[in-house]
C-alpha cells in the first residue's frame, strides 16, 4: 500500500501541489480527477490510488494498473494561457517522469509523445486530458509507472513491451519517493511553463527523447493499416509534434502516434 502520511511530508514543501488525496481503489484517477475539477478543486490537486480497475492509456487502451507494485495518480493544473496546450503539458509532463527515473540510475529515455522506456521497454506513460472547471478548463495530467513488477507479473501483452524499475535495476525505488521525485522534477518544469519558457523545456525534453532525428518510420493508411509510407523523423515543431520527412520528399507532422508505425527503439 502507497503511505499515505510518508507521501504527504515528502512532499510538503512542493510549490506546485496544493492538496493531496491517497484513495484505495478507484476506476481511474483521471475520472476522478474530473470529478474533482467539475466541483471546483483547485489546480495542484493530486489524486493517488492504490489500485485502478479501468485504468486508461492513450488512444483508448487499457492501463496496467496492480496494487502493490504500480504508482498512478493524476494532477489537476491550471493551463497557464493557450500556448501551454495538452501537447506541450504531455511533453512537460514525460520530462518530469524521465528525469525522476534517471535518479533511479536507470538509462530512461522518453519516446515520443509519451512513453518512458528503458531499454526499450515502456517504464511509464502519461495521459493529458483537457477537463472542464467551474470557470476555467483544467488540464488533468495522469501518470503511470511501473516500479515493483518481476519478470512473469505483466499480462501476456506486456510481457514483451513492459518493465519495471525494479526490473531495470533501479535502486531503492520506494514508490513514496518517486512520487515525490516527480512532483518535485513537474514543480520545476510547471515552473517554466507557467512563466511561459515552454523553449527551455522543449530543449530538455528533445535532449531526453530518443527516435526523434532520423529514425525510419511507416505511417498507417486510411484504414489504420501499417501500408502507408515510409519516411524518417525530423524533429519536433514548436507545439510538440512530430515532423516525419518522407520518402517523396515531403514532409508531414503527426500529432498522436496513432498514424505511426512502431518505431524500433
Ligand atoms: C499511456 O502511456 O498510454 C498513458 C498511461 C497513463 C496511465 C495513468 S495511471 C494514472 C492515470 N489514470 C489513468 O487512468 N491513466 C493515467
Amino acid at each position: 500500500m502507497l503511505d499515505a502520511d510518508r507521501l504527504e511530508t515528502l512532499i510538503r514543501d512542493n510549490l506546485l501541489v496544493t492538496r493531496l488525496r491517497v484513495i484505495p481503489e478507484l476506476v481511474s484517477t483521471q475520472d476522478e480527477a474530473r470529478r474533482l475539477a467539475e466541483s471546483g478543486a483547485s489546480p495542484g490537486t493530486v489524486v493517488f490510488a492504490h489500485r485502478q480497475t479501468g485504468g486508461r492509456g492513450s488512444r483508448g487502451r487499457r492501463w496496467y494498473s496492480p496494487e502493490g507494485s504500480g504508482l498512478y495518480f493524476s494532477i489537476l493544473l491550471g493551463q497557464a494561457g493557450d500556448a501551454a496546450t495538452p501537447a506541450r503539458w504531455t511533453l512537460a509532463a514525460s520530462l518530469a517522469v524521465c528525469r525522476a527515473c534517471r535518479d533511479y540510475a536507470v538509462p530512461a529515455e522518453i519516446k515520443w509523445p509519451n512513453d518512458i522506456l528503458i531499454r526499450g521497454r515502456k517504464v511509464a506513460g502519461i495521459l493529458a486530458e483537457l477537463r472542464s472547471g467551474p470557470s476555467n478548463p483544467v488540464l488533468a495530467l495522469g501518470i503511470g509507472v511501473n516500479v515493483g513488477q518481476r519478470e512473469g507479473d505483466f499480462p501476456d501483452e506486456l510481457t514483451e513491451t513492459g518493465t519495471s524499475l525494479l526490473m531495470e535495476g533501479g535502486v531503492d525505488c520506494g514508490r513514496e519517493e518517486l512520487a515525490a521525485a516527480i512532483l518535485g522534477q513537474l514543480s520545476t518544469i510547471a515552473g517554466l511553463m507557467y512563466h511561459g519558457d515552454w523553449a527551455q523545456v522543449r530543449e530538455d525534453w528533445i535532449a531526453m527523447a530518443c527516435g526523434i532525428q532520423g529514425a525510419p518510420v511507416r505511417l498507417r493508411d486510411d484504414a489504420g493499416v501499417a501500408a502507408g509510407p515510409c519516411g524518417t523523423t525530423a524533429g519536433i515543431d514548436e507545439g510538440g509534434a512530430l515532423i516525419v520527412r518522407l520518402e517523396d520528399g515531403s514532409r508531414t507532422i503527426l500529432h498522436s502516434s496513432e498514424s505511426l508505425v512502431p518505431m524500433e527503439t
